[in-house]
């Protein structure tokens, strides 16, 4: 779809933009996870790109969505990956920075023997956005923003590009651990223009820690003026309310290999159904079925699925 902007700048009009840290993952397999002074090795090494924001729109882009970024990686190896990886996807990279300075976000993890894990991440130019730097513009064009964390700074800059963008564009917003361990008084600002929230029970806990009742927390969350809430559950499935009707939705009985990415991919069906104009109780089924497919697979994307195979499952209802 292309719409007219001001005299005679054509400018195309996305579904979604996401706006979250891009990191290039590389996991490492060891023999060991090595404590202080202790000395371990490296068995095999893998790597991916990650970033909870870019899985959930390239989940989108398979669903056939016009979607976008914003987001900044350095001109470096991790960087050209990264915009590679997107490009490929279809997803549109005119909100992307490419910074001449400074090193692209990695996460470096380390996974033993038993399956136990070691995450360090390394922000790079994820931490150094800019107000300036972002075309407000590309952000005014599209139907929704999916806000994802960043470990440092940025999350100023995403509060203040909430003051500008238009009432109708719809915010979804997935916290994680690191948001919501910031609590709500830090989180107000977005909690304040998030239509959606997507999280998981443990985030639920963090943000809500002084109120006992299930019910209670989601009020708590839903007096921000937040339309829907979806409360992931793993294995069991999700929750979602608007305030008036809530679902319980099971998961789907697959066999599971990984649950790097779930979260995300669950995100993707959700918010697929909700742009496609279907009740929260429908979002929810698809956000279950998208998360099922990504648990099959190994790694955040590699299990998302297209259009046509979510149409062969659920013909009737996502026409
Ligand atoms: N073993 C499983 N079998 C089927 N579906 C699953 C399984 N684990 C997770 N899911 C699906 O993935 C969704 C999201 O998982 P989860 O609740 O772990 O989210 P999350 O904690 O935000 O994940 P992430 O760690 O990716 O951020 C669930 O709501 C469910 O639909
Ligand atoms: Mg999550």
């Amino acid at each position: 779809m292309f719409q007219k902007i001001g005299s005679d700048v054509i400018s195309r009009i996305l579904d979604a933009v996401g706006f979250g840290a891009l990191n290039l993952d590389r996991l490492y397999r060891v023999n060991k996870i090595a404590g202080k002074d202790e000395e371990a090795y490296i068995t095999e090494l893998n790597e991916s790109c990650g970033g909870s924001a870019a899985n959930t729109i390239i989940g989108l882009a398979r669903l056939g969505l016009a979607t976008g970024f914003l987001g900044k990686v350095a001109s470096d190896r991790e960087g050209d990956l990264l915009l590679e990886n997107l490009k490929k996807e279809g997803v549109d990279l005119d909100g992307v920075i490419q910074s001449h300075h400074g090193r692209s976000g990695t996460v470096q993890g380390f996974v033993d023997t038993e399956g136990e894990r070691a995450l360090y991440v390394d922000p790079g130019v994820n931490d150094e956005i800019t107000s300036q730097e972002i075309d407000l513009e590309y952000l005014s064009n599209t139907r929704l923003i999916h806000l994802t964390s960043f470990v440092g700074k940025t999350i100023q800059i995403q509060k203040e590009l909430l003051d500008s963008i238009p009432s109708n564009v719809t915010v979804s917003t997935d916290p994680g651990m690191i948001y919501a361990q910031k609590g709500i008084k830090t989180m107000k600002k977005l909690l304040n223009r998030t239509d959606i929230l997507l999280l998981n029970q443990k985030e639920l806990e963090l943000m809500t820690p002084h109120i006992n009742q299930e019910h209670e927390k989601i009020k708590s969350l839903l007096d921000f003026g937040i339309k829907v809430i979806v409360v992931k559950q793993g294995e069991k499935g999700c929750m979602v309310t608007d305030g008036d009707e809530s679902y319980f939705m099971e998961a789907l009985n697959v066999e599971c290999q990984d649950t790097t990415g779930a979260g995300d991919a669950f995100n993707s069906g959700f918010l697929f159904g909700y742009l496609r104009g279907k009740s929260i109780e429908k979002s929810a089924i698809i956000g279950n079925f998208v998360a099922s497919c990504c648990v099959k697979e190994p790694g955040a994307t590699s299990g998302l699925p297209s259009l046509s195979e979510i149409i062969s499952v659920y013909s009737g209802e996502i026409k």
